[in-house]
C-alpha cells in the first residue's frame, strides 16, 4: 500500500519536475507569438476553461514526455487578457485505480472560492481470460489555482450506473456549470445506436449525481461518436457545442472526419428538454478541434479550440512540443447563426498599423509594408470585376500559402500544398461563404505556424497549420481580372 501511494505522488512530481527542466529547451523565437503553445510534448483538447480568482485559467490535455498523445495529464497555464499565458504546474496526472488510463477532457467552475474540476478518469480493465475493456467515468478535484486535490469519493459518476442502451466505453468529456446552487454537467456519450448523444447529470454537493435526461443525440447523422460538449445560452439561444467523429459530408457538414459543430434552438429548464431548431459547423479549417467555451464575468461567451488535426497532424519531427491553441474567439448569435470573432484584447498587441484604400489589384503585387508572420491583416475584396482573388502568405522562392475568393462560386479555399509540408495528407480545404454581390470581408490572423481566417465579420471562420520555414514570410495579392480592394494591417507584438 505504502508503496503504492509513493508511486500515486510521484507521478505528479515526476511531471511537473520534468515539465519544469524541459522547457528551458525551447527558444520563445521558435514558438508562436500570441497562440498558446504546447510547453513540452504533446497537447491536446483544451481543459477546465475558466476564470479563477480574476485570472483566466486553461488547462489542457497533456503528455509532456513526448510529442505524440500518452497517459493524459492535465497542464495548466493563467492569463490576464487571453493573449498572454503563464505557465503553471501541471495539476493532475493519471495516478489513480480510476483514472490509470488517462485524466481525460473536462471543465471548471468556481465554486465558494475553490476551483473545481470534473474531468474523465479511465480505466482498462483486463479479464482473466486476456481479453480487456475500457471504462470512461466522471471525477472531480478540488483546488486553491494551484494544486488540486482529486476527490476521495471519485468517481463521482460511474458508466456502470448509465441507462441502459449507453455505452460504458465512451462516456466522456463533462461540461459542468453551476444554476442556481445546482451543479449540472453535460456528458458526451453513445447511444445503441452507435452514434453519439448528449446526457445531463445534476448535484447539489459535487459528490453525488443524478442522470436528468438525453438533451440531443446524432442518429447517425451527425458523425458517430459526440466528444468534447459545452452547453451554453448565447444571446438568447441555447446552443450545444461538439467535436463529432466520423462525419459524413452533407448539405451543413462540408468535410468528413472529425468536424466541430453547434446545436441550436431551446432548453427548457423545468422538464430538461433541449429542442434543436437548427446545426452548422463551427470551424471548416484543418486545424480546429475539441473547442471549449467559458461564459466570462464580464458577459462574454469565449471559445478557445485545439488548434490541430488527430488525422493530419503535420507538426514537423524535430519539432520538441506539439499542439497549439486557437485565437480566443468572442461568440455570439446573429440570425440564428454562430459568429466568432477573435477576443478584443489582440487589439492591444497591434503595431505598425498600414492602411490601403480601394486599391486595384490584378497581377501578383507585393505592398509595401505588409509583409511577415505575426499579422493581424483585413482584406475587403469587391469582385465585381474579376472571378477570384489570391492572397499568398507565408512566401519566398521555395514557399507559399494560398487563401483564395471565388467569387462565382461563392467560397474561400485555403491551400498549404506548397507550405513545406512533405507528408502525404489533405492540404486543402474549401468554405463555402453568404453572397454579398461579389464582395467579401476577410480578417486572417497569422501567427507564425497558423492562420484564423474570418469571413465576412465572424460568419464563417477556417482555422489552419502550417509550419513553413520563417525565412519565407513576403505576402502577395493578386486577381485573374480587376479587384477593388481595401487593406487594414497590423503586426503583433507581444514582450
Ligand atoms: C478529444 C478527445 C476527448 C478525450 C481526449 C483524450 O480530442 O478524444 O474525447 O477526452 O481527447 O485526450
Amino acid at each position: 500500500m505504502d508503496n503504492k501511494i509513493d508511486n500515486i505522488c510521484n507521478m505528479l512530481d515526476k511531471a511537473i519536475k520534468f515539465e519544469d527542466e524541459a522547457v528551458k529547451s525551447i527558444p520563445h523565437e521558435e514558438r508562436p507569438l500570441f497562440h498558446f503553445s504546447s510547453p513540452i510534448g504533446w497537447i491536446n483538447d483544451p481543459n477546465g476553461f475558466s476564470e479563477f480568482n480574476g485570472e483566466y485559467n486553461l488547462f489542457y490535455q497533456y503528455y509532456p514526455y513526448e510529442t505524440k498523445w500518452g497517459p493524459m495529464h492535465w497542464g495548466h497555464s493563467k492569463s490576464h487578457d487571453l493573449i498572454k499565458w503563464e505557465r503553471l504546474p501541471i495539476v493532475m496526472a493519471p495516478d489513480q485505480d480510476y483514472d490509470f488510463g488517462g485524466c481525460f477532457s473536462g471543465s471548471a467552475v468556481e465554486y465558494n472560492g475553490k476551483h473545481v474540476l470534473m474531468y474523465t478518469g479511465v480505466r482498462e480493465i483486463i479479464l482473466e481470460d486476456g481479453s480487456h475493456f475500457v471504462t470512461q467515468d466522471q471525477c472531480i478535484a478540488v483546488g486553491d489555482g494551484i494544486n488540486y486535490k482529486k476527490l476521495d469519493c471519485n468517481p463521482v459518476i460511474k458508466s456502470e450506473d448509465l441507462p441502459e442502451g449507453c455505452s460504458i466505453e465512451d462516456f466522456r468529456d463533462p461540461y459542468i456549470w453551476n444554476d442556481n446552487g445546482i451543479f449540472y454537467a453535460v456528458v458526451g456519450n453513445r447511444h445503441a445506436d452507435g452514434s453519439g448523444q448528449i446526457l445531463l447529470f445534476k448535484s447539489e454537493d459535487l459528490s453525488s449525481w443524478s442522470f436528468v435526461s438525453v438533451l440531443d443525440r446524432s442518429r447517425n447523422q451527425i458523425g458517430r461518436m459526440w466528444e468534447c460538449p459545452n452547453f451554453v445560452n448565447i444571446d438568447g439561444s441555447d446552443v450545444m457545442i461538439i467535436s463529432p467523429q466520423e462525419v459524413k459530408r452533407d448539405s451543413k457538414l462540408a468535410y468528413d472526419g472529425n468536424n466541430t459543430v453547434y446545436l441550436i434552438g431551446r432548453y427548457d429548464k423545468e422538464t430538461h428538454e433541449f429542442i434543436r431548431d437548427d446545426y452548422a459547423v463551427i470551424d471548416s479549417g484543418l486545424d480546429f478541434y475539441a473547442p471549449q467555451v467559458l461564459k466570462a464575468k464580464d458577459g462574454r461567451t469565449i471559445m478557445i479550440g485545439w488548434m490541430q488535426s488527430w488525422d493530419n497532424n503535420i507538426v514537423p519531427q524535430d519539432f520538441k512540443w506539439s499542439g497549439m491553441m486557437s485565437i480566443p474567439r468572442e461568440l455570439s448569435i446573429k440570425d440564428n447563426k454562430l459568429i466568432q470573432k477573435p477576443v478584443s484584447e489582440l487589439n492591444k498587441y497591434h503595431s505598425d498599423h498600414v492602411e490601403y484604400k480601394n486599391l486595384v489589384v490584378n497581377n501578383e503585387v507585393k505592398l509595401d509594408g505588409i509583409s511577415g508572420r505575426t499579422l493581424d491583416l483585413s482584406i475587403d475584396i469587391d469582385a465585381a470585376d474579376c472571378q477570384k482573388f489570391m492572397i499568398k502568405i507565408a512566401k519566398n522562392d521555395d514557399y507559399e500559402t494560398v487563401i483564395s475568393y471565388d467569387a462565382e462560386r461563392k467560397y474561400i479555399c485555403f491551400d498549404r500544398s506548397n507550405s513545406g509540408c512533405t507528408l502525404d495528407v489533405v492540404h486543402t480545404r474549401k468554405m463555402k461563404i453568404n453572397d454579398y454581390n461579389k464582395k467579401v470581408k476577410l480578417r486572417l490572423i497569422i501567427d507564425r505556424y497558423s492562420v484564423e481566417i474570418f469571413a465576412n465579420d465572424g460568419e464563417h471562420v477556417m482555422t489552419n497549420t502550417l509550419y513553413t520555414p520563417f525565412a519565407a514570410s513576403d505576402i502577395t495579392f493578386s486577381a485573374d481580372g480587376d479587384a477593388k480592394v481595401s487593406i487594414e494591417k497590423y503586426n503583433i507584438e507581444v514582450r
